[in-house]
């Protein structure tokens, strides 16, 4: 059912982000192959994208717990770990619904293994580019096909044996380079790998802290194929999702938002330095340390915004956030331009063209580029009947933009928004945005 929201006179509050996507994942499949006993995982992401990790974990053999979360946190599960050649054969092909960390992290754990495993999901996911990793774990050893000349899932994994290998990588993708550490851990030698720029580096945190023999110099990383100790893990809350109040809370004219339990990794907070370079009133208050990686609470205000350049290295720290920079960069005083952003075209939908075409439908000065678009600035968001092709970030980011349009904003498909954030136009409702 579509959902239409509108400005509300304040956006004042407090909101509870949930538990982080890309940690809850990695927490799954990581303490899976440990060899050590069971793990306890908390504030575990709500979206659907972590529940299809559970349940293809599940369907390999391994025993995992799931209970209802209390007081604002996420679910609490625990996983038995089945040791790093553990894994039992599917009796079915494994689904990953839309998600693309599950896909290619999982890649790397099916790759050379003595059992068939076939991996597919949505036809978003049937979509998005896989050759990336398949080409690689191939060279390492295994045998893979897949559909359209082994690049699109299906991906049929046959085994092989994996041998180390030594990677530049052509993507700064956190999966790809997740994908090949996972595969190393089994592997008859070290996999070295060269980043062209950081991504977010939470597979190299938690399987250090799992006893892997990891180390990173600069932009390369050589990991000892090794066993994994069992790793307890309170997810941090995601950014990600953090990041659609924090451009409301700064775009609004009336706001003051207080988002609790933030993950402030660095290697993910590029939307704070590009806000705060924007010109946004955005304090991190209690900054603490949660399972190894840093949180805090994020405090921001209505502001007055200046257009940016967002290029280069902080990309790969903001991939997941343009499309609701977007929104902020469309009100902020100058132009904004984005550029070297390519890997947008093949996220959970072409986000560079699908952000620009509801952009323009509600009036704003904005044209596409290959690699990015320019934003005009200065515009005031109109209202309208919009469209979010299947994709949760653009989803929120049109609620988001509801919050602060001069006419309300139509959601047309806002149900895929659960595959990160459930409850998110709960909290639009809450504010008194939703109309009807
Ligand atoms: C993710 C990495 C990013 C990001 C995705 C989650 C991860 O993708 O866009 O939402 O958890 O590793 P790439 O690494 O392919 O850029």
């Amino acid at each position: 059912m579509p959902v239409s929201i509108a400005r509300p006179r304040s956006l004042r509050g407090e909101i509870i982000a949930p538990g982080d996507k890309s940690v809850s994942h990695r927490a799954i499949m990581f303490n899976a192959l440990s060899n050590t006993g069971t793990a306890s995982i908390k504030n575990f992401s709500p979206g659907a994208d972590c529940t299809s990790t559970v349940e293809i974990m599940r369907s390999l053999g391994v025993e995992i717990t799931r209970e209802d979360g209390h007081a604002g946190m996420g679910d609490s599960l625990t996983v038995k770990g089945v040791g790093l050649n553990g894994l039992q054969e599917p009796a079915d092909i494994l689904d990953a619904g839309n998600s693309g960390t599950t896909t290619r992290l999982m890649s790397g754990i099916l790759a050379g293994r003595d059992i068939l495993t076939i991996l597919t999901g949505d036809d978003s996911l049937k979509s998005r580019p896989m050759g990336r990793v398949i080409k690689p774990l191939s060279d390492m050893g295994a045998v893979i096909t897949a559909r359209d000349g082994d690049t699109l899932a299906p991906i049929v994994f046959h085994g092989g044996t994996l041998r180390g290998t030594n990677y530049e990588m052509p993507v700064a993708s956190a999966q790809l380079k997740s994908c090949l550490l996972l595969a190393g851990l089994r592997a008859d030698d070290k996999t070295k790998l060269t980043q062209p720029a950081e991504s977010r580096d939470h597979t190299e945190r938690m399987l250090s802290a799992m006893g892997v023999k990891l180390t990173k110099t600069d932009l390369e990383i050589v990991l000892e194929p090794s066993e994994l100790q069992t790793v307890d893990v309170e997810v941090p809350g995601d950014i990600s999702s953090a990041a659609f109040w924090m451009v409301a809370g700064v775009c609004h004219p009336d706001a003051e938002l207080l988002i609790k339990n933030v993950g402030i990794n660095p290697t993910r907070a590029g939307i704070v330095t590009a806000l705060r370079i924007m010109g946004a009133d955005l304090t991190l208050l209690d900054e603490r340390e949660v399972a190894g990686e840093p949180v805090a609470d994020i405090l921001v205000r209505t502001s007055e915004l200046k257009g940016i350049e967002l290029s280069g290295d902080i990309v790969p720290l903001l991939i997941d956030e343009i499309p609701v920079i977007a929104v902020a960069a469309a009100i902020a005083d100058g132009e904004t331009v984005i550029k070297d952003a390519e890997e947008l075209r093949v996220k959970e939908s072409d986000r560079i063209q699908a952000s620009v075409t509801w952009l323009k439908g509600a009036g704003v000065d904005v044209e596409g580029t290959p690699d990015g678009m320019i934003l005009g600035g200065g515009n005031t968001i109109g209202g309208g009947e919009f469209q979010c092709y299947d994709d949760h970030r653009l989803a929120m980011s049109l609620g988001v933009a509801g919050l602060i349009s001069s006419d309300p904003i139509t959601v047309l498909d806002p149900d895929v928004a659960g595959i990160s954030y459930p409850n998110f136009w709960e909290i639009i409702e809450d504010f008194g945005g939703m109309l009807g």
